[in-house]
């Protein structure tokens, strides 16, 4: 069991195996309550009215392109910088009224990589483990860096570590206080796919044992896989929130793609995502397949290596944001 008995994680999922109903009582794990942020004395607006909970023990996603404003919603909740409007609170503790015990029961896995490059990997968990009063926690260090990949690091200093290496120090750093909220900012971006894979099934394993987890991340497929529900933002408002099985029973569910050296007609060019030679398109029905595939003919397109699949998270996302859902 990781959780200490003075923190544990308010509600465990695995009796149930299903996300907590909010009706089960007590507060959310985190609640973001028309929450507004702008930058350059209001010239840029970074966050607009944004509002929803997180229940505890969910794996909640949110996902959104370079510059929706997944970071300054962290960074709010992390107390590092304050909202224009609004208010966010972690298991009921304003993260401004009541910062002290909001802070105590986040980990937070920042985005950009940030670590004081004199003192060795171990060192650096203890002084964290430190500033949130957690005293002989060593036999929890080793355990985290045993998860995370890092047992043969621990007298390495941070200087002397790459890119993959700090990323991984970074987390074990967030999780020192065994914090029962887990947000992770693009915890895999350039990333390589071993990290990838330790980091998941650390940080589901921490899920199923009860730890709320709150995962930005540019990588769909990542979401579709680990997410009970996502929202997703887009110039700083939410354009969509659901469980990620209803997203995807949402959107267009069938997938057409081909190379082609041709133009498209007119009528398709709209909805195709065109990378090089190899076009995609999204039919909502066997009618629509059948229709775009007349067109194509009709047009004399001619076309290699057809594929028909499954519409996929990435599908609805691209849907979504270029506003034929929202
Ligand atoms: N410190 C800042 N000063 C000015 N503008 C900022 C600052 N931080 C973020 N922004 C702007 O706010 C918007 C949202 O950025 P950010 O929250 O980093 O988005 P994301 O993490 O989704 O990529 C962007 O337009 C970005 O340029
Ligand atoms: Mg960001």
């Amino acid at each position: 069991m990781l959780a200490s008995p003075q923190q544990q994680p308010v509600v465990s999922r695995a009796s149930t195996g299903a996300p907590v109903d909010a009706s089960a009582g007590g507060p959310p794990a985190l609640r973001f309550s028309h929450v507004s942020k702008t930058y350059r004395a209001g010239q840029v607006k970074a966050l607009d009215d944004v509002s929803f909970d997180i229940r505890p023990g969910e794996f909640f996603g949110l996902l959104g392109p370079n510059g929706a404003g997944k970071t300054s919603l962290i960074s709010i909740l992390a107390g590092l910088s304050r909202a224009s409007g609004g208010q966010v609170s972690v298991l009921g503790h304003d993260v401004v009224d009541d910062y002290a015990n909001a802070r105590k029961k986040l980990g937070i896995v920042p985005q950009e990589l940030v670590f004081d490059p004199f003192f060795s990997v171990r060192e650096t968990l203890r002084i964290q483990s430190g500033y949130f009063g957690v005293r002989n926690n060593d036999d929890w260090i080793d355990e985290l860096l045993l998860n995370l990949g890092l047992a043969d690091k621990a007298h390495a200093n941070m200087r002397q570590l790459s890119g993959g290496m700090k990323r991984r120090v970074l987390v074990a750093q967030a999780l020192v206080h065994r914090p029962p909220v887990i947000v992770l900012d693009e915890p895999t971006a350039g990333v390589d796919v071993e990290l990838r894979q330790t980091l998941w099934q650390f940080i589901a394993r921490l899920n199923r044992e009860g730890h709320t987890v709150l995962l930005t991340t540019h990588y769909l497929e990542e979401a579709e896989a680990l997410c009970h529900r996502i929202a997703m933002l887009k110039q700083g408002r939410v354009v969509a929130l659901d469980r990620t099985s209803e997203l995807l029973a949402g959107t267009a569910s069938t997938m057409l793609q081909f190379k082609t050296d041709a133009a498209l007609p007119l009528s398709l060019v709209e909805n195709a995502r065109v990378t090089g030679r190899v076009v995609q398109l999204t039919a909502h029905d066997a009618l629509e397949v059948e229709r775009i595939l007349a067109t194509l003919r009709e047009a004399a397109v001619p076309i290699e290596d057809l594929e028909i699949g499954r519409a996929n998270l990435e599908d609805v996302f691209i849907e979504i944001m270029q506003g034929s859902r929202a």
